[in-house]
C-alpha cells in the first residue's frame, strides 16, 4: 500500500517486527544499529549558539520550540516546516490531537515565531498541510511572512470515500521573509513528454527536442505538481515513518530555493527526507525531530547518503514525469 501522507490512518503497532516481502525495500533500524546511530545524533543540551558550524548537518532530538531558541540566529536559507497536520494522529510515542483551526494557526504561529530568529533576511519558508489546514496555515504565515504562492501537488493514491470526494491532494505553502529570495527556476523544469510536436518551415522542431528517442520539452514549474510519488515499499527511499513526504517533491523546494552550501532547516524532520535531500543537493541542514525512533531513521538515510546520491524522477538537472524515464 501506498503510503497515505496526509497523516491519516492508525500506525500499526507491531509494524517493526513484521517481516518484510522480499521486493519490499523499507528501511527499518534495527535494534543492533541503535547504539552506534544513536552516536551520530546531536544532543541538545550541548547546543552552543556562539559555534555556528558546529550545529551544521546535525540531527538534533527534541521539541522544536525549545530546540531552536538555542541555535545560532541568522543563518538559515530555507525553512522546510512539514509539521503534523490538524488531525488526530500518532508519531511514535506522541499523540497529535486536532484542535480548531484558529488553535492549529497560533500554534503554527509559535513555531513560526520561534524559527524566525535563525532565518536570514532573504531566506524562504515552506510550509506543509493538507485542506483542512491549509487556511490556518495561511493565516499564520500572512501575520508574519510573504505569502508567494501555494503549491498544490497530487497525492497519487488517495483514499476513496462513499459521501465525499477522494482526498487526493495536498498543499505547500511558499512564503519568504524579505522581498529579496532565490528563486532558481532553471533548477526546477520538468521534462514532459510533447504530444504534438511541432515544427518551424525549415523542419526544425518548435521548441522541443530529441532525447534517447524521446521528444521532450522541459517547462516552467507550476504551482500544480502531478509528478510526485508518495515512497511505498519497493521505493528505496521508504521508511516506516507513517507520513514520509517524497523526496523528489522536497527536491523540488531545495533546488529552487537555496544554493549550494546554504542551510536547510527542518524542525520537524521525521524520518529525515529535507536533511537527505539537502545532502544530495550539496546543502548543509539542520533537522530536530521529537521522536528519537524517527530520528535514527533519519540518521541512517543520511548514513546512505553517503553513497547513494540518486533522487527518485530527478536525473540530468531536471524533474521528469511520472512514468516518462525509462
Ligand atoms: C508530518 S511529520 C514529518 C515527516 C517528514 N517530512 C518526513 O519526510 O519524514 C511530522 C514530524 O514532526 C514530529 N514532531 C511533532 N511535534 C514535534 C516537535 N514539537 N518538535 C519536533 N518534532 C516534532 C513528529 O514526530 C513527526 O515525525
Amino acid at each position: 500500500m501506498p503510503r497515505d501522507t496526509a497523516n491519516e490512518g492508525p500506525v500499526d503497532p507491531d509494524s517493526h517486527v513484521a517481516p518484510k516481502a522480499t521486493r519490499n525495500r523499507t528501511l527499518r533500524v534495527d535494534p543492533s544499529e541503535v547504539a552506534a546511530l544513536r552516536a551520530d545524533l546531536a544532543n541538545p543540551a550541548h547546543l552552543c549558539d556562539d559555534e555556528a558550524e558546529n550545529q551544521l548537518d546535525q540531527v538534533i532530538v527534541g521539541d522544536c520550540l525549545s530546540v531552536m531558541r538555542n541555535l545560532p540566529r541568522g543563518i538559515v536559507d530555507l525553512l522546510v516546516l512539514d509539521p503534523p497536520y490538524n488531525r488526530s494522529k500518532r508519531f511514535g510515542e506522541h499523540v497529535h490531537a486536532k484542535r480548531s483551526l484558529n488553535t492549529y494557526s497560533a500554534w503554527l504561529g509559535t513555531v513560526l515565531d520561534a524559527a524566525r530568529p535563525m532565518l536570514k533576511p532573504t531566506a524562504s519558508v515552506y510550509i506543509c498541510g493538507d485542506w483542512q489546514s491549509s487556511a490556518a496555515i495561511h493565516a499564520a504565515a500572512d501575520d508574519r511572512l510573504h505569502v508567494r504562492n501555494r503549491i498544490t501537488w497530487e497525492r497519487e493514491k488517495g483514499r476513496g470515500a462513499k459521501t465525499n470526494w477522494k482526498n487526493n491532494c495536498e498543499d505547500i505553502w511558499f512564503c519568504t521573509v524579505g522581498e529579496n529570495y532565490a528563486f532558481n527556476v532553471d533548477s526546477v523544469k520538468l521534462r514532459r513528454r510533447v504530444i504534438a510536436p511541432y515544427r518551424a518551415a525549415e523542419g526544425t522542431p518548435k521548441d522541443w527536442r530529441e532525447t534517447e528517442g524521446s521528444k521532450v520539452r522541459d517547462t516552467h514549474p507550476s504551482n500544480i505538481w502531478t509528478d510526485v510519488t508518495v515512497p511505498f515499499w519497493s521505493m528505496p527511499e521508504n521508511t516506516e515513518h507513517p507520513t514520509q513526504k517524497p523526496e523528489k517533491l522536497i527536491a523540488k523546494l531545495v533546488l529552487a530555493s537555496s544554493y549550494p552550501g546554504d542551510v536547510v532547516l527542518d524542525p520537524f524532520l521525521g524520518s529525515g527526507t529535507s536533511a537527505v535531500v539537502a545532502k544530495k543537493l550539496g546543502r548543509r541542514y539542520i533537522g530536530i525531530e521529537i521522536d528519537e525512533q524517527y530520528a535514527l531513521l533519519a540518521a541512517k538515510r543520511l548514513q546512505r547518503a553517503e553513497t547513494e546520491r540518486a533522487i527518485q524522477g530527478y536525473e540530468d538537472g531536471v524533474f521528469w514525469e511520472r512514468n516518462s524515464r525509462r
